[in-house]
């Protein structure tokens, strides 16, 4: 069976996680669960014949930290995993070999990995509309090679293994919300780090909020955003360096070079 554990706050990854699983060959039967939902995080035992497919997002070029702090959940016993970062277009830098590293020590072999870039949750004007048809494909197409009993991919992985994933200390940008809030709490029961109170609905507690964007997605009155004169010149500023669409990155190969 393929067990499917990803985060995905605002559905980006959740959209590439679905793409890959409908290419893997001959695969009928997949668990979906997404750590945004602590219902979701629950222990995992796998055997040899299950697949895991691990997605992330990148957040300061590792996974988000809540995240990394779950991994002890799953349990494999050399069981074959596909590993996806999936970025905001800037960079991947060291969350590949941080899956792999992480995975490796809780019985999983790498067998597959993709860096996949999508709309950037935080500037969503960088890479906007991603992933469209054309990364879903690719994922699907790189889906179809996936050979559980192929060698392990870890020793082609780029990034620094010996990186210290503590250095983000998080984004300055946290979401509020307007006057258009209802006070419905859909924010409260979404946050997947609790950092937003019955009480004081409008803002986050900055020194838990991830930024993870859930909360801003989730609300019925458009209520969340991001907001200050700081954040635009900030996403100005981000959009100008990172503007340009950055291709997809295949472990083993690339997608294009293998039809
Ligand atoms: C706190 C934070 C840090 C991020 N850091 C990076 C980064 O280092 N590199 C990058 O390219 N994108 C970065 N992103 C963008 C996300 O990786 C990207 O938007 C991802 O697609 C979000 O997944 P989701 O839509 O499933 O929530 C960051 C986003 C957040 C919220």
């Amino acid at each position: 069976m393929v067990h499917c554990v990803y985060f995905s706050a605002c559905g980006t990854v959740s959209s590439y996680v679905h793409a890959y699983v409908s290419g893997l060959p001959g695969q009928t039967d997949a668990r979906f669960l997404n750590w945004a939902g602590r219902e979701d995080r629950i222990p995992l035992e796998l055997g040899h014949d299950d697949i895991l497919v691990f997605a992330m997002p990148v957040y300061g070029g590792f996974i988000p930290s809540f995240c990394a702090a779950l991994v002890p959940l799953l349990h494999g016993s050399s069981t074959p995993a596909a590993v996806l970062a999936v970025y905001g277009n800037r960079h991947y830098d060291n969350a590949l070999v941080q899956m792999d590293e992480l995975l490796a020590r809780q019985g999983f072999e790498t067998k597959a990995a993709a860096a996949l870039s999508a709309r950037h949750s935080i500037f969503p004007s960088v890479a906007s509309g991603r992933p469209d048809d054309k990364d879903r494909e690719e994922a699907r197409q790189f889906a179809s090679m996936f050979d559980p009993q192929g060698k392990s991919v870890s020793s082609m992985l780029p990034g620094d293994r010996s990186a210290d994933p503590s250095v983000f200390r998080g984004t300055p940008f946290h979401p509020e919300a307007d006057e258009s809030c209802t006070g419905c709490m859909r924010c409260v029961s979404v946050c997947p780090v609790s950092a937003i109170s019955r009480e004081n609905v409008r803002t986050s507690y900055k020194a838990v909020c991830i930024s993870c964007g859930r909360c801003i997605v989730s609300c019925p009155a458009g209520a969340r955003g991001y907001r200050g004169e700081e954040y635009r010149q900030s996403g100005e500023v981000f959009l100008k360096k990172n503007g340009e669409r950055k291709e997809n990155v295949f472990f083993p190969a690339a997608v294009q070079d293998r039809r």
